[in-house]
């Protein structure tokens, strides 16, 4: 490989396949760890989703890679170049604001120009590429309006198009569809994964919102409090979280604390007991919602007298608060009509435990 000097980025010699790679990364603002020893690789061509509450994180790391945040310690490397005190347009990224940031004096078409213009491409190849940008994200007709006539969708496309347009090894986003309705939300969602699919560039993504990580992530990164808490596919993350937060922060769920005995069946604080063959120790138990059935659907399992505590109807379904054994658990189902249950009432549950999945409070054991 070949090392450059100067103020041009230096090739490392420990190489890797990854296109972006994040190594012991820390951020500090005075006494706060806002990213903490964190590690990531992103392969090529990978979408690995950065996912966590408000205020975990995820923004720093994703600058930090953009280079508009200098980390504290650690090395960030695209394409194995150390980058880590590279300013952002040698860094080979296109990135997307949470607030789109499109500049409001500029027309679309100008706006689209603005990075290949900084990297002097030739006016030709320019026009030609921002054309081809705006057949890419739909918005061919558009190219001369300011962002302030665009709706929030079509200013988010041009601030993708923006990213893109210079061909970058990597794509960043942050919170692209913080700004959307619900509904566009979705269908953005299902377009961006498609759009990033065609263009086959590797994609750091930043979203508080589980369902987004879910759909459109290769794997996703779960952050709490500047630190990973777990990397997984959206399977891994959701079907075996490693930490209760993970459980708790991916989808509904209930997490009973507890011991699991010689038997191998676990009985939780209040005395709730869920037969199974499960290692002896302290753990927590992640009981999903989908996972409490109905016996008349003669599921397999084991059946529990449950009641009501709180009852609340979705359309789809309706999501009950039930009480089995002096412990509440969350369950999820699509009664007949006129027969949703009502707090008080008394429910028979069916539970197959063979599904539940039981966290170890010390991951070792
Ligand atoms: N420039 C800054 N100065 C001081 N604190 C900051 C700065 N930027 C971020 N923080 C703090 O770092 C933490 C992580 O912030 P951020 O990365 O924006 O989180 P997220 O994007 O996950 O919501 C927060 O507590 C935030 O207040
Ligand atoms: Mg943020």
């Amino acid at each position: 490989m070949l090392a450059m000097t100067g103020k041009h980025a230096t090739a490392l010699q420990e190489t890797s396949d990854a296109v972006v790679e994040l190594r012991s990364i820390s951020k500090t603002y005075r006494d706060l760890a806002a990213v903490d020893n964190v590690s990531i690789s992103v392969g090529r061509g990978e979408l690995l989703c950065l996912l966590g509450p408000s205020g975990c994180g995820k923004t720093t790391t994703l600058r930090i890679v953009a280079g508009f945040v200098e980390p504290t310690s650690g090395t960030v490397s695209i394409n194995n170049m150390d980058m880590t005190f590279q300013p952002p347009h040698r860094r080979d990224t296109g990135m997307v604001f949470q607030s789109y940031a499109l500049f409001p004096h500029m027309t679309v078409a100008a706006n689209i120009a603005f990075g290949m213009e900084n990297l002097k491409w030739a006016r030709a190849e320019r026009d030609e590429r921002v054309r081809e940008m705006l057949r890419l994200v739909e918005l061919p007709h558009l190219a001369d309006r300011l962002p302030s006539q665009l709706s929030g969708g079509q200013q988010q496309r041009i601030a993708l198009a923006r990213a893109l347009a210079i061909r970058p090894a990597v794509l960043l986003l942050d919170e692209p569809f913080s700004n959307l309705d619900a509904q566009l939300r979705v269908r953005m969602r299902e377009e961006l994964r498609e759009v990033i699919r065609g263009v086959e560039v590797t994609t750091l993504f930043v979203t508080h919102d589980q369902e987004e990580a879910l759909t459109m992530s290769d794997r996703i990164v779960v952050m709490n409090a500047g630190k990973i808490e777990q990397i997984g596919t959206p399977g891994d993350i959701y079907e075996k979280p490693e930490t209760s937060f993970v459980a708790k922060f991916i989808g509904q769920c209930t997490v009973l604390e507890g011991i699991v005995g010689a038997d191998g069946a676990f009985t939780a604080k209040a005395g709730l007991r869920l037969p199974g063959n499960w290692k002896p120790g302290p753990g927590c138990a992640v009981i999903r919602p989908e996972q409490i059935k109905m016996p008349s659907d003669r599921p397999a399992g084991v059946t529990y007298k449950a009641r009501v505590v709180q009852s609340h109807y979705y359309g789809e379904a309706t999501r009950v608060v039930i009480d089995v054994n002096g412990e509440q658990l969350m369950m999820q189902e699509r009664f007949p009509f006129g027969l949703n249950p009502k707090s008080g009432d008394v429910l028979n549950v069916t539970l197959d435990t063979s599904e539940i999945r039981i966290i170890r409070k010390n991951p070792q054991s």
